[in-house]
């Protein structure tokens, strides 16, 4: 029997049930249930009472800028639209030890060291472990005021003054809570009404919020999701543990664009920025090894260049193994079809790994080529050409289609000494290429098959006589 006065509220998407259940009947996870107390009914509808006439505005007219901050950590401000803007609240997410407090706690250093008010509210760590690190990042000079705390009614109390500071890093949101609620931290009501206070008051203040959420096995934040349309911008902070490279990505941004990366690579001292991503994902790249293809991608404004290797060999079983990391498994699926299909590929038996290389994850469809081109790479042991770059996106038909910006693409392939590049034609005839990339020999495809004759270095467009046959027997 339920309660009248609880509640069971899923922690992975927020829906609310009246019993409790081992799964969520909205989202189907296992186990996220759990017991919360069903907050005061508000009063149905309008009651009597003197309303305020809105004032009404037109669209044009002089609106000033948003004043920002600068962190001085050009990749962190380049995510956030130009710098931190004041009272404005962000919310970084990540999975536990990505490296979210080191990053929250450089740039408050960073931001108290150029003359800004910042203040650091640990629910996780003692001032000691705090003091520990800062020495270890080199910033225990900065003038941060630390203190270690959860009660939301405290952190207010103390920061919601006229001299309020200029940053407030709350880390971790999941820690905080409201003595008037009486659920436990880190549940969704709690957390919910943690941030509401807390951004009610820097919205009041004009005081920049930093908001550290951790990220649940799938990827949502705890409590999750449920903070995102609360904020102005939120950042995921991603990266495979075991790689140094760390991914600052933009995923909503009121004030910039979303889909903005910044890149950083964990060192012993901390995060260090990497201005040339391209070359660093690039760097441990061997050349003439099949199975290996060089994706021009974009993330955000930024064209960045990483290499997707594949391995296709014979399956021992009877359902082939497949294994993916950094790309999505439901697409390879797709693409091992279509090249079984339209191109006569036996590729659909085989065993097939894919990765990603420096731990990056790629959502973009026009890493279709690039992947296919690293599948028929390996399975034919044909090396890619190793100074070619390889984008655009495959549709079912087995035709390849035009992809988005191919200007910024080429000219970072061309910036970092590639010769060729292998894209859709369309691609090619709306770009203005040659200018857009000097030196580049542009090998253009309509169908996925003729990634075969590049691979045996016949120009598909120079002689389409030439076919396939003798690579597949
Ligand atoms: P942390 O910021 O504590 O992660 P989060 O707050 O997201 O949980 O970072 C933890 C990891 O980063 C830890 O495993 C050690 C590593 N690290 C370094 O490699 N170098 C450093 O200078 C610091 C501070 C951490
Ligand atoms: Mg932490």
């Amino acid at each position: 029997m339920s309660r009248p006065d609880h509640r069971y509220v899923c922690q992975s998407c927020g829906a609310v049930q009246p019993k409790w259940a081992g799964r969520c009947e909205a989202c189907g996870e296992w186990n996220t249930l759990a017991e919360e107390t069903a907050p005061t009914p508000l009063p149905k509808g309008l009651r009597a009472g003197a309303a305020q006439r809105l004032e009404l505005f037109g669209l044009a007219g002089a609106s000033q800028a948003p004043a920002r901050l600068s962190t001085a950590i050009a990749e962190l401000d380049r995510v956030l639209g130009g710098g931190l803007v004041e009272g404005s609240a962000v919310l970084i997410g990540g999975d536990p030890g990505i490296g979210k407090s080191t990053l929250v706690l450089q740039a408050g250093a960073a931001l108290a060291a150029a003359g800004a008010a910042v203040a650091y509210v640990s629910g996780e760590e003692s001032i000691d472990q705090i003091r520990l690190r800062a020495g270890r990042l080199g910033v225990g000079a900065a003038p941060v005021q630390v203190t270690a705390a959860t009660s939301v009614r405290d952190i207010l109390g103390t920061f919601d003054q006229p001299q309020a500071p200029d940053l407030l890093v709350i880390d971790s949101i999941q820690t905080m809570f409201v003595d008037s609620v009486e659920s436990a931290p880190g549940t969704v009501t709690q957390l919910r009404t943690s941030a509401h206070e807390l951004i009610r008051f820097a919205k009041r203040r004009g005081t920049a919020l930093f908001l550290v959420g951790h990220v649940t096995k799938d990827g949502q934040i705890a409590g999750p999701r449920v903070l995102e349309h609360m904020v102005d911008t939120v950042l995921y902070f991603e990266g495979d543990r075991g790689h140094q490279f760390r991914i600052l990505r933009a995923v909503k941004n009121r004030f910039g664009a979303a889909n903005e990366i910044g890149v950083f690579e964990m060192a012993e001292r901390g995060l260090v920025e990497v201005p040339n991503p391209s070359a660093l994902f690039l760097a441990e790249r061997e050349a003439g090894v099949s199975g290996a293809a060089v994706f021009a991608g974009m993330e955000g404004s930024r064209p960045l260049l990483v290499e997707i290797q594949a391995l296709v060999g014979p399956s021992p079983l009877g359902t082939p193994r497949r294994t993916v990391v950094g790309w999505d498994g439901a697409r390879l699926a797709m693409l091992l079809a279509v090249l079984e299909a339209r191109c006569g590929l036996a590729i659909g038996a085989r065993d097939v790994y894919l990765n990603v290389a420096g731990g990056l994850r790629i959502g973009e469809p026009a890493a279709d080529l690039a992947v296919a081109a690293a599948l028929v790479s390996s399975l034919l042991d044909r090396p890619v050409p190793a100074t070619a770059v390889i984008f655009g996106e495959v549709g079912l038909a087995g035709e390849v289609r035009a992809v988005s910006q191919p200007e910024a693409r080429l000219r970072e392939a061309s910036k970092l000494g590639f010769d060729q590049a292998i894209l859709p034609v369309a691609s090619a005839e709306t770009a203005r290429l040659p200018a857009a990339a000097p030196g580049l020999r542009l090998s253009t495809l309509r169908r996925v098959g003729e990634l075969i004759d590049v691979l045996a270095g016949v120009d598909p467009a120079v002689e389409p006589s030439v076919r396939r046959a003798r690579l597949i027997d």
